[in-house]
């Protein structure tokens, strides 16, 4: 199986981004809304590895923003009408909009409020901004609300592929998985 992306399927590397950071934007979400439960040095330390997992999830969107360019994008499944391309291609731009606003906003938030972080403990983020307590809150309300409507994008997005799939019968959802996972319904 070729990295690449072809005329008609995605590539390994494709792949790879898109489910890796599905995953992880999963155990991101949970993390952050249940970090704040726990006592105040299990919160500090999840904080830290739940900014940590966020700007790995920022330098993967780059990664696979700048792959997808390269690489190209496959033609739409056969069977898959012009105004469905169109509605999933502004689904994707708005994906892709909210795989950086989200992680920029959380960085944001975090310098507004002078607080260190790092990488991992491998290096320190750069602050991005002098300390602001109004903004600080103001962002955190935003991360959540970006959260959420990514959230909800997503799952209008995991609903379309899977309508494909299941009533429209085209290669969409089969040729997005590892191959063999799921038949092609034309195959
Ligand atoms: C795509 C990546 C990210 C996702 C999905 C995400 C998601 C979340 C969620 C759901 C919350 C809980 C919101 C609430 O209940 O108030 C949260 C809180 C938080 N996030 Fe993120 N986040 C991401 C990236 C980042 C990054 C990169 C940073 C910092 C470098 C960050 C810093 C924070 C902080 C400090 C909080 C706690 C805010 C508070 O005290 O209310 N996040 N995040
Ligand atoms: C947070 C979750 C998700 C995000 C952020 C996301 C994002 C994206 C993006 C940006 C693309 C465009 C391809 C690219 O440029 O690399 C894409 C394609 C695709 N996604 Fe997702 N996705 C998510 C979850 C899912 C889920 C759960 C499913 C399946 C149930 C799914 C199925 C697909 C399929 C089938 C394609 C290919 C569409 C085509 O060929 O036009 N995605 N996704």
């Amino acid at each position: 199986m070729s990295p690449r992306n072809s005329a008609t399927q995605w590539g390994s590397l494709s792949k790879t981004f898109h489910w890796l950071i599905v995953l992880l934007l999963i155990g991101q979400g949970i993390l952050g809304l249940t970090m704040g439960d726990f006592p105040r040095e299990t919160r500090v330390e999840l904080i830290g590895l739940h900014k940590s997992i966020g700007i790995t999830i920022l330098m993967l969107a780059i990664a696979r923003l700048l792959w997808t360019l390269f690489s190209g994008r496959p033609s739409p499944a056969p069977g898959v009408t012009p105004l469905q391309h169109k509605l999933a291609m502004a689904g994707h731009v708005l994906l892709y909009v909210l795989l950086f606003a989200l992680p920029i906003s959380g960085w944001l938030l975090t310098s507004y409020a002078d607080r260190p972080s790092s990488w991992f403990g491998l290096f320190e983020l750069p602050r991005l901004v002098g300390e602001n307590h109004d903004l600080h809150e103001m962002l955190e309300e935003r991360h959540e609300q970006l959260f959420w409507l990514l959230t909800l994008v997503a799952v209008g997005h995991a609903g379309a592929a899977v309508y494909h799939h299941l009533f429209q019968r085209d290669a969409t959802l089969s040729r997005m998985l590892p191959k063999g996972w799921l038949r092609d319904p034309r195959s």
